[in-house]
């Protein structure tokens, strides 16, 4: 089955031709990172617009490489859900027409099981249950997958996200829009142990709580401003880094262990950091546990990781009709559209 998946949940128009859930046959991604860096973060309106001016033609280039028709596509799958409202309806409302335009079933798919769907893409063998840790620009969760449809969230961030935390302690270190990758790859120069940051208490102890560790590197920056004293934005990086990979690393692994879980896998655009890579195969080695993660290039968003989650929201007869809508928020265990 050739599903044909659209994503405009955020700043990426991306469109792909994925086969049975499991092979990409073509992936565009159309990025508009440069324009929004220019403010700091992802301007809404200029998001939308240029969603609205680039996807005729991402669709038609993920096509062409795909040496397919639309008309030849088994169905159409696209992020409904969560992400910025008019980004998403872009995507939908495009889906949509071409869906009913060409009698195909159209396929609504949530934007975070398509970040650990992106891990199907890469391991044949995986299939659920199994734990995954899912750490995105806007999401911090532990999530039991129970079945390719079927999620159960055992832990969540009470304040910031952890891909925003780097993000807004990348902005207070003087790094561009988004800084998570400039904080890894500064943090690789640093030393971890010359600044010391908190690892703030949250009540049910497989919740994150990111925004006071982010508060922490604003005020020592501007402590040290006051003073008239240099920050060392490697080391600074190299700290923040290591906390944030500890905080998740020890949770994620206590919440596996104690559900009794063998496989566990990541998830997300913070998918992408170095640290959190390395920090998670060791400790799953050290507990016995088989660790899978995407490539570097299904971290970030894609339509591909659409496509792939929309094979399996299709087999449980998840199809949408003409109403359909995007939503800006929605929990990734109480799908509804
Ligand atoms: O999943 P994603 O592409 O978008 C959302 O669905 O939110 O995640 C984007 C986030 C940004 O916060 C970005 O800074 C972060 O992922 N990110 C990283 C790295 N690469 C991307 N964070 C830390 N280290 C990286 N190498
Ligand atoms: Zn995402």
């Amino acid at each position: 089955m050739n599903i044909l998946s659209i994503e405009s949940s955020c700043d990426e128009t991306a469109a792909a031709v994925i086969r049975d859930g499991r092979e990409i046959v073509s992936s565009v991604v159309a990025t508009q990172i440069e324009e929004h860096k220019l403010y700091g973060g992802v301007v809404p309106e200029i998001a939308s617009r240029r969603h609205c001016e680039s996807i005729c033609a991402v669709v038609a280039e993920a096509l062409e490489k795909a040496e397919m028709t639309a008309e030849e596509v088994d169905a159409i799958g696209v992020t409904f859900a969560p992400g910025l409202i008019g980004a998403l309806l872009v995507g939908v409302n495009y889906a949509k027409s071409l869906a009913f335009g060409l009698s195909k079933p159209l396929i609504p798919v949530h934007h975070i099981r398509g970040h650990i769907a992106a891990n199907y893409l890469a391991h044949p063998e995986l299939e659920p249950p199994y734990m995954c840790l899912v750490a995105s620009g806007g999401h911090s969760h532990i999530v039991e997958v129970l079945d390719y449809t079927e999620f159960r969230v055992i832990g969540r961030t009470i304040d910031d996200a952890a891909g925003e935390c780097f993000d807004k302690a990348a902005r207070a270190m003087g790094f561009p829009y988004p800084g998570g990758k400039y904080i890894d790859e500064a943090s690789k120069l640093g030393d971890p142990t010359r600044y010391s940051l908190p690892d703030p208490h949250t009540q049910n102890p497989y919740d994150f709580s990111f925004s006071g560790l982010k508060t922490a590197v604003i005020n020592l920056i501007h402590n040290a401003e006051q003073k008239g004293e240099q920050i060392n934005a490697n080391d600074l990086s190299a700290a923040f880094q290591h906390t944030v990979c500890k905080i998740l690393e020890r949770k994620f692994i206590a919440a596996a262990r104690e559900k009794g879980y063998k496989k566990i896998a990541l998830a997300g655009g913070v998918a992408a950091n170095s640290g959190l890579r390395a920090s998670l195969e060791n400790a799953a080695r050290e507990n016995g546990m088989e660790f899978f993660l995407p490539p570097l290039s299904l971290c970030g968003d894609n339509a591909a990781m659409i496509g792939a989650q929309a094979f399996y929201e299709f087999q449980k007869g998840h199809i949408a009709d003409e109403s359909l809508n995007a939503f800006a928020t929605m929990s990734i265990d109480k799908v509804r559209f």
